[in-house]
């Protein structure tokens, strides 16, 4: 292999937009590793974008979209289709500050293998240079990254998700040089004269972070999640271990505006699991008369307190980057309007044979007739999915119409209300509303959702996910949880209150007991106004469920016998739910706060169960 000597890095790097020390440092030292053909550094620009869509659309990668307004279609190979939990890695010093739901690795260790793997991994590609940043430059403490990538699918994500490029670059200058290093390759060098093909992988893949030097390092995979640093990596992974010093919270959360009939605003933040709800939710078209549902985020929130001690939440990102499936004109048609204004790149989503995309519960007619996601001709027979069931849409946040002004606001809205909730057929509650902010945590510590057919193993196991975090905390999950204890006693907080919900409740007959999607606005209001101080509750042993009448299901197709059943808290599934809890603790070993265990004690004593 031969290797680009220093001379030729610094050719490489004689046009470089900056003279900043750190900044060309950093890219110096990748390029001589992965000894790239070229550099480029990505401005933003319209041009350069262009450019860079006819070389992916030349390369096979990209198919524009004749259909759809600037959009373009992407299959990946069949094997590079999700995030890779079992190759993802938290390299902390200490194992123990990885803690036992992450994957570790000693930093030095982790790195020799990846010295291994970049050498010369960029060899026959350009290697492109993303500035980038969180939120926005003009936050109080604005949160910059630079991407290295030898992929330029990665770089139109990265464009759509994150506000990336020149002034990016400068404002990195500007504030002294501090980003979060991401190194990205898809680990497929070119030898000269070698053909490329359409979606460059390796089947070796590992997505690192090393929290203490807020540092990533990806190989091997072009998929979203794992290549698109700036998401899951950044404003989770690294956010949470900063969040953690600083005394924030770094949160997989949707962020929704909610106007009373009366004109009075509260902003709510939610947390579900993947898959379990969260884009639906925060795109709601409420069902009830004079309520208004705006959009701030659907996946992540980043929450600080202000001066007046409320915890206000920004989305982190630039773009939404959705579950394809099950997103239709019926079930959330805000996502489907923002599609429609354009700017998209899908992938592994099926082929319309007049050159648009379509997924299963897109509409409620399937096409006679598609080119699946592997490319194969695909008919309502085929007995196969047409579309994966973790395709995507890439799509603009700005196209959102019901994007709340406030998404500009570079330091967020203040948060009244905070939801947990999974997907669980029986045993939780369709809404309740902690008893404080510690019972609240110990609610969220245990979120559990049933998996779905959208992931590998088997459909209906009850999987613990902590805060909906279990794939993303930064490090020990206890020292996590402490976290959120210690955010509660910060001094001046004005909390917002915890509620825990579940959609997905089932009848004995198998039959979901609440319609959900937009008549969740209904729970959505019971929250406003317990939060206002105008909603009647009656107190159980889970904290405070609507009193009669007070959850408002006036010409909901719901018997007063299925909002019962939906609301019930049953002994016998608590008996088995708390045993199941206790299991969980003792799983994740010593880092579980006392305070946390001793919440099942209390739980089991006012349930009055062994
Ligand atoms: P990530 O983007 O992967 O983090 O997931 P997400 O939380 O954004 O999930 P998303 O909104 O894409 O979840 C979609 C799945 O939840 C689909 O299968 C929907 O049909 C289902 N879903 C969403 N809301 C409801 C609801 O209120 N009731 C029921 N029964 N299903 C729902
Ligand atoms: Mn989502
Ligand atoms: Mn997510």
């Amino acid at each position: 292999m031969t290797v680009l000597d220093r001379g030729s890095v610094e050719d490489l790097l004689a046009d470089a937009p900056t003279s900043n020390e750190k900044i060309l440092s950093f890219v110096h030292s990748i390029a001589e590793r992965t000894t790239p053909d070229r550099i480029e550094w990505i401005t933003g620009e319209e041009d350069q974008k262009r450019e860079l869509q006819n070389q992916l659309i030349e390369a096979g990668t990209l198919k524009p979209l004749p259909k759809q307004k600037d959009s373009f279609y992407a299959a990946s190979d069949p094997d590079d289709v999700a995030r890779v939990e079992e190759r993802t890695y938290i390299c902390s010093r200490e194992e123990a500050d990885a803690g036992p739901l992450n994957n570790w690795m000693a930093p030095d260790e982790m790195k020799s293998i990846l010295g291994d793997l970049f050498a010369g991994s960029m060899k026959g590609r350009t290697m492109y240079v993303i500035p980038f940043v969180m939120g926005r430059a003009d936050a109080d403490q604005p949160m910059f990254g630079i991407e290295v990538t030898d992929s330029a699918y990665v770089v139109l994500s990265m464009q759509i998700m994150a506000r990336c490029g020149t002034a990016e670059l400068k404002a990195i200058e500007e504030h002294g040089g501090e980003f979060v290093e991401c190194v990205h390759s898809v680990g497929a060098p070119l030898e000269p004269g070698q053909e490329d093909v359409v979606w460059p992988c390796n089947t070796t893949k590992y997505i690192t972070h090393f929290p203490e030097e807020r540092v990533i390092w990806s190989f091997g995979s072009g998929y979203g999640g794992n290549a698109l640093l700036g998401k899951k990596c950044y404003s989770l992974r690294i956010a949470s271990a900063i969040a953690r010093e600083e005394g924030w919270l770094a949160e997989h959360m949707l962020i929704l505006k909610l106007t009373s009939p009366e004109g009075e605003v509260k902003y709510v933040a939610a947390a579900f699991p993947s898959a379990c709800g969260k884009t639906n939710l925060a795109m709601i078209e409420p069902t009830l008369e004079g309520w208004k549902a705006e959009t701030l985020g659907d996946d992540i929130a980043w929450m600080r307190f202000g001066e007046d001690g409320q915890l206000y939440a920004v989305n982190p990102e630039f773009g939404l980057f959705g579950v394809a499936p099950g997103t239709g004109y019926t079930t959330n048609p805000t996502a489907m309007r923002a599609i429609e204004a354009g700017g998209n790149v899908f992938t592994n989503v099926a082929l319309t044979d007049d050159g648009d995309v379509w997924w299963e519960g897109m509409t409620e007619e399937t096409p006679s007739h598609l080119i699946d996601w592997k490319g194969n001709d695909w008919t309502p027979e085929s007995g196969t999915p047409a579309a994966h069931p973790n395709s995507r849409f890439c799509t603009p946040i700005t196209n959102t119409p019901t994007l709340a002004d406030e998404y500009e606001n570079p330091n967020g809205v203040p948060i009244s209300a905070i939801l947990f909730g999974g997907r669980r057929k029986t045993t939780m509650p369709l809404v309740t509303e902690t008893k404080d902010w510690t019972h609240g945590v110990f609610m969220g510590s245990t979120l559990s959702s049933e998996t779905t057919a959208a992931a590998k193993g088997q459909v209906g196991v009850v999987r613990r996910d902590p805060m909906a975090m279990r794939p993303f905390i930064g490090y020990n999950v206890g020292d996590y949880f402490r976290h959120w204890l210690e955010i509660g006693r910060t001094e001046g907080a004005k909390l917002p209150k915890i509620f825990y919900v579940n959609w997905f409740r089932r009848d004995d007959d198998g039959s979901f007991l609440w319609p959900g999607f937009s008549e969740n606005s209904r729970v959505l209001k019971w929250v406003f106004e317990r939060v206002a101080g105008t909603a009647e509750a009656v107190e159980t042993p889970l904290g405070c469920t609507p009193a009669e009448g007070s959850l408002d299901i006036d010409g909901l197709d719901v018997t007063e016998e299925q909002l019962r059943k939906a609301l019930a808290i049953k002994p016998e599934e608590w008996a088995a739910e708390l045993k199941s809890i206790e299991e969980w603790y003792e799983s994740l070993g010593d880092h579980v706060p006392a305070e946390l265990k001793a919440e099942v004690d209390s739980l089991r004593q006012r349930l009055g169960v062994k």
